[in-house]
């Protein structure tokens, strides 16, 4: 019997650079950080997704996404808008896009990543996603008098600050940033919450001058007090706890929560805030849109609205001498 032969190994067939592969859900029609862009808000629009958390609108949302998934400070998109993405780093894009819209979660939660007045910090599920007006206020009102709008003399000047109602520590952070010369104490009642903020104070190298502690607003402070307190308490009155967006329920109710009209955790920290206040402090507060009831419970307080880019009288400033 005539042996069988093995079939000679085929010689591989010369080939050139591998063609990419098309991306799954784009047909390969999708090659350039804008078309990703461009694609993403058309999902979005559709999809009716609420934009709260860090970014206001569908393009600044996408062109986020896009850039954590590409390394990239969202600073940089337009440098390389016109660019195109690997296969592999569209298939992430879409993935993420995917995800946004079937989870409803908020970006920050998809990246474990927000940037507040362009500084980064790490979030996850156990605390709220940074958004407070504060720290915009703290850049535009207590920057120094310049252009006579600080509300504190030299900001080299102040030596200490409390943030209230914690959560991630980022205002804390930023308040530690904005006076170099401060100690920093922080408070949360959310143990969860007080673990992301320990990560993000040792991510900013403040573990020195910046301490978190565990409690009920200003119960685990004893009798300190400070050149300035700064806080974004819960404030969501009853009617809109019931109405939150998709989105804010991913978020800790904790951190919503302010009682029947929202102002629960404001009136106590407005009662207590003189005690722990230096003569020439003051107290620096966001309370969303309680600003006719609680100027209806305090007629007498001598409440400054401030205002930013995006709101209108949801932050007040009052001098210690005035509480
Ligand atoms: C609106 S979030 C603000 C978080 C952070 N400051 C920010 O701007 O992203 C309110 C925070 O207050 C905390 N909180 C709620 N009740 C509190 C209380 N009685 N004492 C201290 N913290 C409280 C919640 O856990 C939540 O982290």
């Amino acid at each position: 019997m005539a042996k069988r032969s093995k079939a000679p190994a085929k010689a591989p067939a010369k080939r050139g650079p591998a063609a990419p592969k098309p991306l799954k859900g784009s047909a390969g029609e999708l090659l350039t950080l804008f078309d990703f862009l461009r694609y993403a808000v058309s999902r979005f629009n559709a999809a009716k997704l609420v934009f709260a958390h860090g970014t206001t609108d569908p393009v600044a949302e996408a062109a986020f996404l896009i850039s954590e998934t590409l390394h990239l400070h969202p600073d940089q998109f337009e440098s390389f808008a016109t660019a195109r993405v690997t296969a592999a780093e569209g298939r992430q894009i879409l993935d993420l896009i995917e995800r946004r819209i079937t989870t409803r979660k908020p970006a920050a939660y998809l990246v474990n990543k927000v940037y507040m007045r362009g500084v980064p910090f790490y979030v996850d599920e156990r605390t709220i996603v940074p958004r407070s007006f504060i720290g915009e206020l703290l850049d535009s009102h207590f920057g120094g008098d310049e252009d006579g709008t600080s509300l504190i003399g030299d900001p080299a000047e102040v030596e200490s600050v409390l943030d209230l109602c914690t959560g991630s520590g980022c205002l804390a952070i930023l308040a530690a940033q904005n006076f170099p010369n401060a100690t920093v104490d922080a408070v949360d009642i959310s143990s969860d919450a007080l673990a992301v903020a320990a990560r993000n104070v040792a991510d900013h190298g403040l573990a020195d001058r910046l301490t978190l502690h565990r409690g009920d607003l200003f119960k685990p402070l004893g009798d300190n007090s400070y050149d300035l307190i700064i806080t974004n308490p819960p404030y969501v009155d009853a009617e809109g706890m019931a109405s939150l967006p998709r989105e804010c329920r991913a978020e800790p109710k904790l951190a919503f929560d302010g009682g029947a009209d929202g102002l629960d955790i404001v009136r106590r920290i407005l009662d207590e805030a003189g005690r722990h206040l230096n003569p020439r402090g003051g107290l620096l507060c966001e309370i969303g849109r309680g600003r006719d009831d609680l100027e209806e419970a305090y007629p007498n307080l001598p409440l400054l609205w401030l205002d930013t880019e995006d709101s209108e009288g949801e932050v007040f400033w009052i001098a210690a001498a005035d509480l």
